[in-house]
């Protein structure tokens, strides 16, 4: 496959980012005139970012796993589409090529249909890594069903939060998930959620770790026989349901900074131009490169940079079941050397786990096939960046830092690999198509550079998101009424002298954990589910590893005499209400938070206190209770 609208030089960059903003309608369509359309849009863009409303590519008609699968099947039927490496590195490895996946796709495209999926339905997958997962996904895409893919590391309680709000009828398992040195028992996890979810009629199970399940009659159905079923049918094609460029392709739910998660929708057509044009950009994707991005299927980094970019541009995806350090902290570089691996997306965190435990993993293993490296979900740290350009890029390869969110559908600021001059830990320039604007306070534009403020986009991109799933009022109020007529990305950010972008986190009540979005209401929401908490408040800190670390500050009832043990029952309830990804690494029992006359908590000092920075708290005196805040001080932990 070739690729009209890759950018070649900087030039060429400069000139389609002002191309993109003169004429943005033009810039777009010129771009989808490259994917293949059942109908062309009868208008590129229609929008206001007052309701919001926003449509891309009205009046056109497409399937995108056309797109991702049929319109490769002449010229790359036999070229690899999914590389899966398993968790155990001495199970073999799976190579599944464009011809192979079609067939799959429809098969479980049709095994969807023979029980009872239709077009419009949402459909909630909670898999591990195999590539079945991928194929549901994109079983669901072929017949108009909306996926909405809950990670593997999330409790029934959220998995059931989740399954009500979209009212998904069908769920898409699998009996277990291996993960490092565990086994994670999806199956039973999600028997636990559906006691709350009455909407569900079917559960269909995929078999990988041979974990004993309990199958509901008339409910729970093996992957394995429905398979077997539609193939005594006869045949095997899945003809490509019809979508409208505006018709939902996905639901994601992500943390915001009330205590529920929301679902954020993502449109077929934009989504599919965008997380397209963005993978081929970003990466300068070359035919028959191998691509490894290590994130999980079950966060936006999977779908649109495992998933849907990739695929959609013909691309070798190589998709990873296990975790960095399993069996071994080599164990990324020994799938780079196993497969030449040419391009490696992987975050922050992973890469800061992984210097832990030194060179002597990365020593003798040949990484002479990465040509590009990615970084996505958090800030880099300078060390860290380093680290991954000297040792894993031997001080060749350049290294993306991909700024962007699950509401943005895809990379939004990024250097062009190869392209763009890097500067460590920046995301230096926005893509073409990306207006970005510095606002303070106020909402007043920060002009010029050498300048920090609050990130907003003035023009809408085809990749955004469309809605909040059953509650638009709360996408307008999340994303589009902070600053009038601009969409509010939560991040704060800085643009040095030479105009680059430089992401420096979040501004609003949300963590950003090994880079996963955790809201701090909804912790704190789970840790006062126990039952002898009488009020918690909960802040991000520094944390060598994880970018940030959870801190919660909790009062309990009364006194216990066994701390340590009120300290696992609460990392306990967290894992049940949320999962564990969620747990406070610190857990500090206090008396009482500070708070303002009006009764809100001051996170601001708990913050100060968390980071270590006590000895600046600024102006305390508006405090119901000035002296609770000592107490906090000498109990920090
Ligand atoms: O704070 C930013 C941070 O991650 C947030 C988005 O999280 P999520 O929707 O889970 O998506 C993560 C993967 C796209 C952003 O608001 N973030 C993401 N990428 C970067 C980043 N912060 C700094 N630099 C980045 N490259």
């Amino acid at each position: 496959m070739s690729y009209p609208y890759q950018i070649r030089s900087i030039e060429e960059y400069q000139q389609a980012w002002r191309d993109s903003v003169t004429d943005p309608e033009g810039f777009w369509a010129n771009i989808a005139d490259h994917f293949y359309w059942r109908k062309k849009w009868d208008k590129v863009l229609d929008w206001n970012f007052r309701d919001p409303e926003i449509k891309w590519f009205q009046g056109a008609k497409l399937n995108i796993t056309e797109n991702c699968l049929d319109r490769h099947l002449g010229t790359l039927g036999n070229q690899p589409a999914i590389i899966w490496e398993p968790n155990d590195p001495e199970e073999h490895h799976r190579v599944i090529t464009y011809r192979d996946l079609y067939n799959k796709v429809c098969q479980f495209a049709n095994v969807l249909k023979n029980n009872g999926v239709k077009k419009g339905d949402r459909v909630c997958i909670y898999m591990g890594m195999i590539p079945e997962l991928a194929i549901a996904v994109l079983a669901c895409a072929r017949i108009g069903a909306i996926h909405s893919v809950v990670f593997g590391g999330f409790s029934a309680q959220s998995i059931a939060d989740r399954i009500q709000d979209a009212q998904c009828n069908v769920v898409i398992t699998c009996d277990g998930a291996f993960r490092g040195a565990k086994d994670i028992p999806l199956k039973s996890v999600i028997d636990d959620a559906l006691m709350a979810c009455p909407s569900v009629k079917r559960v269909i199970v995929c078999t990988r770790t041979r974990t004993p399940v309990s199958m509901l009659k008339g409910r729970d159905v093996w992957w394995e026989d429905e398979i077997k079923k539609v193939e005594t049918m006869g045949n095997p094609a899945c003809p490509a349901e019809e979508m409208d460029a505006e018709d939902m392709l996905f639901i994601l739910y992500t943390s915001g900074s009330t205590g529920k998660p929301k679902g954020v929708v993502h449109t077929c057509g934009g989504y599919m131009v965008y997380s397209n044009y963005t993978f081929v950009n970003t990466f300068q994707y070359q035919p028959r490169e191998v691509y490894f991005c290590t994130a999980d299927i079950g966060w936006i980094t999977g779908h649109s940079y495992i998933v849907y970019g990739p695929l959609s541009a013909g691309a070798t995806t190589l998709m990873f079941e296990g975790v960095p350090t399993y069996p071994d902290a080599g164990r990324f570089w020994d799938i780079v050397d196993k497969f030449r691996v040419n391009i490696l997306y992987t975050a922050p965190t992973a890469i800061r786990s992984l210097m832990s435990f030194g060179l002597g993993p990365v020593n003798h293993k040949d990484l002479s096939s990465i040509t590009k490296l990615g970084s996505v979900g958090e800030p880099i740290n300078e060390e860290a960046w380093h680290w991954f350009k000297d040792h894993i890029g031997k001080g060749k390869a350049p290294i993306v830092d991909t700024w962007w969110q699950t509401e943005t559908g895809g990379i939004m600021i990024t250097p062009i690999a190869g392209i763009t001059p890097e500067k460590p830990g920046f995301a230096t320039l926005p893509l073409p198509g990306i207006q970005p604007i510095l606002v303070d306070e106020n909402g007043k534009e920060v002009e010029g550079n050498g300048v920090n403020g609050n990130l907003c986009i003035k023009f809408p991109w085809p990749g955004m998101l469309r809605t909040t799933y059953g509650d638009h009022e709360r996408c307008r109020k999340t994303y589009f009424s902070t600053y009038d007529n601009l969409y509010f990305t939560g991040d704060g950010c800085t643009r040095d002298e030479d105009g680059y972008y430089r992401i420096t986190g979040r501004v609003d009540d949300v963590l950003n954990v090994s880079g996963h979005r955790i809201g701090t209401a909804e912790v704190e929401n789970a840790i006062n589910m126990h039952h002898g908490v009488v009020e918690s408040a909960v802040v991000g800190y520094p944390h060598d590893i994880k970018g940030q670390g959870i801190y919660a500050f909790v009062i309990l009832e009364k006194q216990t005499h066994d701390q340590e043990l009120t300290r696992k029952d609460i990392l306990q309830t967290v894992s049940r209400i949320i999962g564990p990804i969620a747990k406070p690494d610190k857990i500090q029992f206090v008396s009482g938070v500070p708070k303002t006359r009006s009764g809100k908590i001051m996170r601001r000092i708990l913050r100060k206190i968390a980071e270590g920075d006590a000895e600046n708290l600024g102006d305390t005196s508006t405090l119901l209770d000035p002296g609770v805040v000592d107490d906090i001080k000498q109990g920090r932990l």
